[in-house]
């Protein structure tokens, strides 16, 4: 059987790191035959050394710069090199594990080569929703564990029968606070996640809710489900990943350990299932499984994202860009946690939409958007 071939942008981070511990865990069914990062150089090197990976890519220069000072062989240099790394065509599947708008350009090279694509980076489909899923939705696999949870429940089932998408969201840290206590979150209290370990910005975006509206644009776009037919609930156990109602009544939910190299090997695996070397659900220890509405008032950033999705055309590039900008300023102590939606709201107000036919029309939202997120900064 001939191994899979896997590329990795974004391999230093969370997802990334732990898609290296899926591939270690089965060298003879999986090959690193690519690698990319943005300035991580001693990780990556250390990553390439001990998966044997010669194509190597980082997207800051200067970082590429110094690999290739220290390796003595060129490495490949920019944005632009993880772009052709997605589009070469060497690998049958590429792991989106960037983060942000960045990763925008990579999904779509990706889909253009006729690679399978495991998309981690959501912020691809949110700013680029149908220019991406026109390139071959059925080669996408989703690696968000409550869209693969979907997308496992959908298996075998006819489109036409879904009736609704049950996202669950585990509520963040900040679940059941008022607008003042959110007033005074600090950036350790924000990126102390009670469920998932994972980079800065999720962790920001669990906290804010925005990665719930993010995800619900998501499923909307993976799943051709209306904004209608997809509820939030907040399940603060996260044993279930997600669920879909069918016509008759009849839900199928997912459900297993709280892991990311689940769906990670999922994306890897599938059609097929591997052994995982983690605790199965018992449900007779399992407890009391919760589930209650999210709060829309005082978690803004899922209402704008819901706004964003329903508005479409340029704006949740808008939405997603100005989080963007927001997010790093609240990391930087720049700005106030309750400051994020402020100041995604006021950008998106400011914002007239316009169509996204192509990656030049959303990337110029994006940017302008940054811009007058930027302003709005300290
Ligand atoms: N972490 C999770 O559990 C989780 C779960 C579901 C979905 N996701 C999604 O997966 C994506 C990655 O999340 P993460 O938590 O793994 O993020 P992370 O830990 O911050 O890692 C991001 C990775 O992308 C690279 N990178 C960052 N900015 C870049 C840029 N401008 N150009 C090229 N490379 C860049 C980083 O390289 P350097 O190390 O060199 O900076 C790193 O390898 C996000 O879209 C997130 O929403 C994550």
């Amino acid at each position: 059987m001939s191994r899979l071939r896997v590329a990795i942008l974004g391999s230093t981070g969370s997802i990334g790191r732990q898609a290296l511990d899926v591939a270690a865990r089965y060298p003879e069914r999986i090959e690193i035959v690519a690698l990319a990062a943005h300035s991580s150089v001693t990780a990556l090197l250390d990553q390439a050394a001990r998966f044997g990976v010669q194509n190597i890519a980082l997207a800051d220069p200067d970082a590429a710069e110094n690999a290739r000072r220290e390796l003595g062989r060129p490495v490949g240099a920019g944005a632009e090199a993880l772009e052709r790394m997605a589009e070469e065509g060497s690998a049958d599947l590429v792991l989106n594990a960037l983060v942000g708008a960045a990763g925008l350009r990579a999904s779509e090279a990706t889909l253009r080569s006729g690679a399978r694509l495991a998309l981690a980076n959501k912020e691809s489909l949110v700013v680029g929703g149908e220019l991406v899923t026109g390139l071959g939705l059925d080669r996408i696999i989703p690696v968000d564990s409550e869209h693969s949870a979907i997308y496992q429940c959908l298996l075998g089932e006819p489109a036409d029968a879904v009736a609704r998408i049950w996202l669950t969201a585990s509520g963040g840290p900040f679940r059941g606070a008022t607008p003042a206590r959110l007033h005074t979150v600090t950036v350790e209290e924000a990126l102390a996640h009670p469920r998932w370990t994972m980079g800065p910005k999720i962790t920001i975006d669990s906290a804010t809710l925005m990665n719930k509206g993010l995800e619900v644009i998501e499923a909307h776009h993976l799943f051709g489900v209306s904004y209608d037919d997809i509820t939030v609930v907040v399940h603060p156990q996260s044993c279930v990943h997600s669920m879909v109602e069918f016509a008759d009544g009849s839900v199928k939910a997912h459900l297993g350990a709280t892991d990311m190299r689940i769906p990670i090997q999922y994306a890897f695996s599938h059609p097929d299932r591997w052994d995982a070397p983690l605790p199965p659900v018992d449900f007779r220890t399992i407890g009391a499984l919760d589930f209650e509405e999210p709060d829309p008032e005082t978690f803004r950033c899922l209402t704008l994202a819901l706004e964003a999705g329903r508005t479409g055309g340029t704006m949740p590039a808008v939405l997603n860009a100005a989080n963007e900008i927001a997010v790093a300023a609240f990391l930087d102590r720049r700005a106030a946690f309750d400051d994020i939606p402020r100041i995604v709201e006021r950008v998106m107000e400011a914002h007239t939409p316009g169509a996204a036919l192509d990656l030049e029309m959303v990337e110029a939202a994006d940017a302008w958007a940054r811009t007058r997120a930027a302003a709005l900064t300290r």
